[in-house]
C-alpha cells in the first residue's frame, strides 16, 4: 500500500497557489540508481561482503593491512545504521542483483554541511566504470538529499584507479599530506580531494 497520497493532475483552478518556500520534497526510493549501479542498504546477507574485502588490492587502497573477521564488518555496518552521521550503502550492478561493494558518507556535518566519501569495489569487477559511478551516485544524493555543500576524501597518491575515478566525477586535487600513509612497508604521500556541487560531472561529461 502507497503512503503516498495520489496527486490531483493538475490544481483547481479557482485555488490561489502561494509559492512554497520550501523545496520541492522528493521520495526516496529504495535505491539510488546510477548508470551502472544501484546503491542500496545493507542486509545480513550482504556480510558474504568480507571474504571481497579481504583482498589485500582492497585492503591496503583503503589503508587496512590486517584481514578482518565477519564480525567487524558486521559491526562497522552496525555501527553506520545506528549512527545519524553515516551512510553506508552496497554497490550492486544494475545488470544484475549481488552486493559487489560498498560506499560510505561519513563524518556527516550539519553546521558546515560537509561529508567525507569512502568506496571499495571487489577486484573481479575493477575497471568497469563501476566505482567512478557509485562515487558519482553517492555524491549526488549527498548534495541532492543530504543538502551538503563539501564532500572530502583521502586518497594515498599510488592508488591511481582510484584517483582517476575521483576526478572522473569532478574531484579537485587540494592538497598532499606527506608520507601520511604506510602501504607495503613504504611511506606514501596522501592526496586530500574535495568535491563542490557544481565540480560534479555528468556521465556524458566526463574526462
Ligand atoms: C578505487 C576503486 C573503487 C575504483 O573502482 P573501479 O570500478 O575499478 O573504477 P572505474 O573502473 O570506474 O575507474 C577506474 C579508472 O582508473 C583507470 N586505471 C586503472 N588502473 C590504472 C592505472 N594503473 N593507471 C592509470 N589509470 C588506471 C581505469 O582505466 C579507469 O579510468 P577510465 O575509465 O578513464 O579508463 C577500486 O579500485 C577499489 O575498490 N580499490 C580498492 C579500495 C580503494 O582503494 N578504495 C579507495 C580508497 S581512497
Amino acid at each position: 500500500m502507497s503512503l503516498i497520497a495520489a496527486q490531483p493532475a493538475s490544481p483547481a483552478p479557482s485555488v490561489f497557489l502561494a509559492p512554497s518556500i520550501l523545496a520541492p520534497v522528493e521520495l526516496h526510493p529504495p535505491f539510488l540508481t546510477g548508470r551502472l549501479v544501484r546503491l542500496r542498504a545493507p542486509e545480513p546477507a550482504d556480510d558474504t561482503l568480507n571474504e571481497l574485502f579481504n583482498d589485500h588490492g582492497v585492503r591496503s587502497g583503503l589503508g587496512m593491512p590486517f584481514p578482518q573477521p565477519t564480525e567487524s564488518f558486521h559491526a562497522w555496518v552496525e555501527s553506520a545504521r545506528k549512527n545519524p552521521e553515516h551512510i553506508n550503502l552496497i554497490i550492486e550492478r544494475l545488470e544484475q542483483r549481488g552486493a559487489i561493494g560498498m560506499c560510505d558518507l561519513m563524518k556527516i556535518e550539519a553546521p558546515t554541511r560537509t561529508a567525507e566519501l569512502g568506496i571499495w569495489v571487489a577486484r573481479p569487477w575493477w575497471r568497469a566504470g563501476y566505482g567512478t559511478d557509485a562515487v558519482r551516485t553517492l555524491s549526488r544524493f549527498g548534495f541532492d538529499h543530504v543538502n551538503l555543500h563539501r564532500i572530502t576524501l583521502y586518497v594515498n597518491a599510488d592508488n591511481v584507479q582510484a584517483i582517476r575515478a575521483y576526478e572522473k566525477v569532478g574531484f579537485k586535487d587540494e592538497g598532499r599530506l606527506r608520507e601520511a600513509a604506510f602501504v607495503h612497508g613504504g611511506r606514501v604521500d596522501q592526496l586530500v580531494m574535495g568535491l563542490l556541487p557544481d565540480d560534479l560531472t555528468s556521465e556524458r561529461g566526463e574526462g
